[in-house]
This record gives structure tokens, C-alpha cells and sequence, in this order.
């Protein structure tokens, strides 16, 4: 594995490795024990879009391994006044030991690793969100003690969470439900993927259906980064698509509820079955720390 650009790139090894490197840089935090795998490393951090998570866990986890975080937005880089992500990429190379990007196109994050030399992670496109979904596995492996045969139900829009969780779900034998509109489907190269899966994935424009037996109902915002000119056709296209208590009522008893945030309450999610889901929630955040200096250590080489 030299990058993390996305689920289908993953092998269920490397998958597993990176949740069961995170498990113990987790325990290994809370009782103090600290390592400094990435000493004199850097990460260069390229925002195109907002973070809360993202930026605060990346540049947090790069510290706590003895290495340095730059944030970089890219509205103040030479890349927002045109410069090609092709040269960005090698000049970055001689100076870094890894790039983090959140951009819109998935081709800008392939092309910084065809034309870099350092170790490219994706912390978001429109396309893909690897490091959100290895942050939901791990929380999913945390509270059910596994993840093999367990149903994973999604609901709402076919974006980058919906892509990313489907192949993260069925690559580690899960299966995977997800109800999304019929104009809001998963990329097809997903589908592509999934239906290769031997039964294990189902479409469907049914929420109950989707959610019946499930172990785990996700959710994402109707209208995510980039489409906020669409909100109000995305609020009346997903109609429906909610996770609230009726839904809940279908699946299996201890089901979790994730949501990778920020939520808007009463749109995809109600408030009463957010917060009565708020500890697996904030588990699910805090573990993007512990994922991602799983993947940190992974790629930009420190020792284990
Ligand atoms: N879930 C997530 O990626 O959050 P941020 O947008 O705050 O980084
Ligand atoms: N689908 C959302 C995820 C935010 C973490 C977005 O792209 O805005």
C-alpha cells in the first residue's frame, strides 16, 4: 500500500492491518504510552473545501507521532491561481513526506500520486472518503467485537460516504444495503464492484427494506460540500430518507447508528435518534484520529 486514495485501491489485509494498527495506537494513547514513529516527518494538509474532523485529527495525529502538520488552503496556494496539481505534486515531494488532500475531483488526488513521489492520502473528494469509512470500521469492530456477516444498511445520497462504505463494507464481508434515491445511485464503478460480491450488496429506493436487520444504519447530509446550490431540490428528491425511530424499529435490536458529521438534524437524521446514538457518534469521530495515524504510520514509513 503506498496511498490512500480510495476503498477500492484496499486490499481486506490492508484493511485489517490498518484497523488493528489503529486499535493499538488507541489503547496505547489512553494509558500514556507515546511514540514518535514519525519523528522529523512532515505532512503537507491541501484543503480545497471545509473540515472540522479531517484537518483537527490529521494534524493532531501527525504530533502525537513526533512529526509536523502544514495546513495549506488552497484558495492561498499558487494551485487556486492555476498552478497544475502535476508540478504542486513534485515540489511538494522534495520537501514533504506525505500530502493530505481535500479537493472536489478524484482525478486531482490520482494525479498527485501519479506525479509525486511521496505518499498521497485522500481526506476527501467528491468521489471517496477512505479515511472516514476505515474511522467507521474500526468504531463498527469497537462496539460488535466484529465485522465479518454483519448487515450495514445506508441511507440517502450515492456520494463519496455511500461509495466508500460499500466496497470498505463488502471488502471486509459485510453485507451491505443501501436506499438511496433513484437520480442520487452510487458511482457505477461501485456498482460495478458490489455486484460482483456474490450477493452480499442490494440497491434499492426502499428505506425499510434497507434497514431491516441491519446491525448498522448510516447516514450522510442530503446536499454535501459543493452542492449547496442543489439544497433545495436535494431537501424534496430525498423525501423520506431518514433515519428516525420508525426505521430503527426494523432492524436488529442493538443496531449502531454512525453519521460521519457535521449532521442536520430532522433532515437525514431526527434529533431523538441522534442523540440517543451520540456515544457511538463521537466514537466514530474520535476514531478518525486513531485510524488515520494507523495510516500515517503505515505509509510514511515510521517503525511499529
Ligand atoms: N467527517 C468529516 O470528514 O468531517 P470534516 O468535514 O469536519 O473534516
Ligand atoms: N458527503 C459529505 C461528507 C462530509 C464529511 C460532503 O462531502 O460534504
Amino acid at each position: 500500500m503506498k496511498h490512500l486514495l480510495k476503498m477500492l485501491d484496499l486490499s481486506k489485509q490492508d484493511i485489517m492491518e490498518i484497523l488493528n494498527l489503529g486499535d493499538q495506537l488507541k489503547y496505547e494513547q489512553k494509558h500514556g504510552i507515546r511514540h514518535r514513529h514519525l519523528y522529523g516527518k512532515t505532512l503537507a494538509m491541501i484543503f480545497q473545501k471545509a473540515s472540522t474532523r479531517t484537518r483537527v485529527s490529521f494534524e493532531t495525529g501527525m504530533y502525537q507521532l513526533g512529526g509536523h502538520a502544514l495546513f495549506l488552503s488552497a484558495s492561498e496556494l499558487q494551485i487556486g491561481r492555476g498552478e497544475p496539481v502535476q508540478d504542486t505534486a513534485r515540489v511538494l515531494s522534495r520537501y514533504c513526506d506525505g500530502i493530505m488532500i481535500r479537493t472536489f475531483a478524484q482525478k486531482e488526488v490520482e494525479d498527485l500520486a501519479e506525479y509525486g513521489s511521496i505518499p498521497i492520502i485522500n481526506g476527501l473528494t467528491d468521489f471517496a472518503h477512505p479515511c472516514q469509512v476505515l474511522a467507521d470500521l474500526m468504531t463498527i469492530r469497537e462496539h460488535k467485537g466484529n465485522l465479518s456477516g454483519l448487515k450495514m444498511c445506508y441511507i440517502g445520497d450515492g456520494n463519496n460516504m455511500a461509495n466508500s462504505l460499500i466496497v470498505g463494507g463488502l471488502k471486509v464481508d459485510m453485507t451491505v444495503c443501501a436506499a438511496t434515491p433513484k437520480d442520487y445511485q452510487p458511482d457505477a464503478q461501485v456498482l460495478d464492484f458490489a455486484e460482483k460480491c456474490g450477493g452480499l450488496f442490494r440497491l434499492t429506493d426502499d428505506c425499510m427494506e434497507a434497514a431491516k436487520d441491519a446491525d448498522v444504519i448510516i447516514t450522510d447530509v442530503w446536499a454535501s460540500m459543493g452542492q449547496e446550490g442543489e439544497r433545495e431540490k436535494r431537501a424534496k428528491a430525498f423525501q423520506g430518507f431518514q433515519v428516525n425511530k420508525q426505521l430503527l424499529s426494523v432492524a436488529n435490536k442493538e443496531c449502531m447508528v454512525l453519521h460521519c458529521l457535521p449532521a442536520h438534524r430532522e433532515e437525514e437524521i431526527t434529533a431523538e435518534v441522534f442523540e440517543a446514538h451520540a456515544d457511538e457518534i463521537f466514537d466514530e469521530a474520535e476514531n478518525r484520529l486513531h485510524a488515520q495515524k494507523a495510516v500515517l504510520v503505515k505509509l510514511l514509513g515510521g517503525a511499529q
